[in-house]
């Protein structure tokens, strides 16, 4: 098998979707590996899970009265001292800027909790229950500077169930999200996106499906 290709994960939680993607690399023909998890909060779980892992786990503080820039600075020193390819946002809640997307352009993925265009920014989960949707889903996407914005790669639908409440809700959504990451992640290093105009061209394998459907 060709060298796997590192790539960097940063986080902001818990890491449920870091750890999918740490189990998709344990797997033999996995063509990625984690070299780096970065998060901005000290108490994330996400670096206990990277620890665990033997992955470097790596506290950047976002100090309040700087600009952003200068966070995703500090965070593009930390990838490249790693040697990481490609970037995925994984729970992680702060926007990044042109500092970042810079240093790794159209190689910054991330993962929301909806079926966008619909229910960007914050509790999308909410925002679905809110309106009365009866499917929504998740989707990883590239990044651009706006929010939730970038080219979709993969999506998964996930019916809103008539007795749902926002922890079931959340937790049905992370089930569907934990099967797209690693699919995205595998498309990504392995030079199967092209991304023409806002849209992304997968060159898809035999019984790989970038809509899937969640219970
Ligand atoms: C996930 O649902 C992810 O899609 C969402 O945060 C959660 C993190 O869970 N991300 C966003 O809302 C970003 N806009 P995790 O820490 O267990 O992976």
């Amino acid at each position: 098998m060709a060298a796997r290709v590192p790539i960097g994960v940063l986080a902001s939680g818990s890491g449920t979707n870091l750890q999918a993607l740490i189990d998709a690399c344990g797997e033999p023909d996995y063509p990625a590996t984690i070299a780096v998890v970065i998060s901005n909060r000290r108490d994330a779980f996400a670096l206990e899970r990277a620890r665990r892992a033997g992955i470097p786990a790596v506290h950047v503080p976002r100090f309040r009265k700087r600009p952003r820039s200068e966070h995703d600075a500090a965070m593009v020193e930390v990838l490249r001292e790693h040697g990481v390819r490609w970037v995925c946002l994984a729970g992680y809640m702060l926007l990044v800027t042109p500092t970042l997307l810079d240093a790794f352009p159209d190689r910054v993925l991330n993962i929301h909790p909806a079926l966008l265009p619909s229910f960007r920014g914050l509790h999308a989960q909410q925002q679905a229950l809110d309106a009365g949707v009866r499917i929504t889903g998740a989707t990883v996407h590239f990044v651009t500077p706006g929010m939730d914005e970038g080219p979709i790669i993969c999506q998964g639908a996930v019916p809103v169930r008539p007795d749902d409440d926002l922890e079931r809700l959340r937790a049905r959504i992370l089930q569907v999200e934990h099967r797209l990451y690693p699919l995205a992640v595998r498309q990504a290093v392995e030079g199967r996106l092209r991304l023409d105009g806002g849209r992304v061209r997968v060159d898809a394998r035999p019984g790989e499906d970038n809509a899937l459907w969640g219970g």
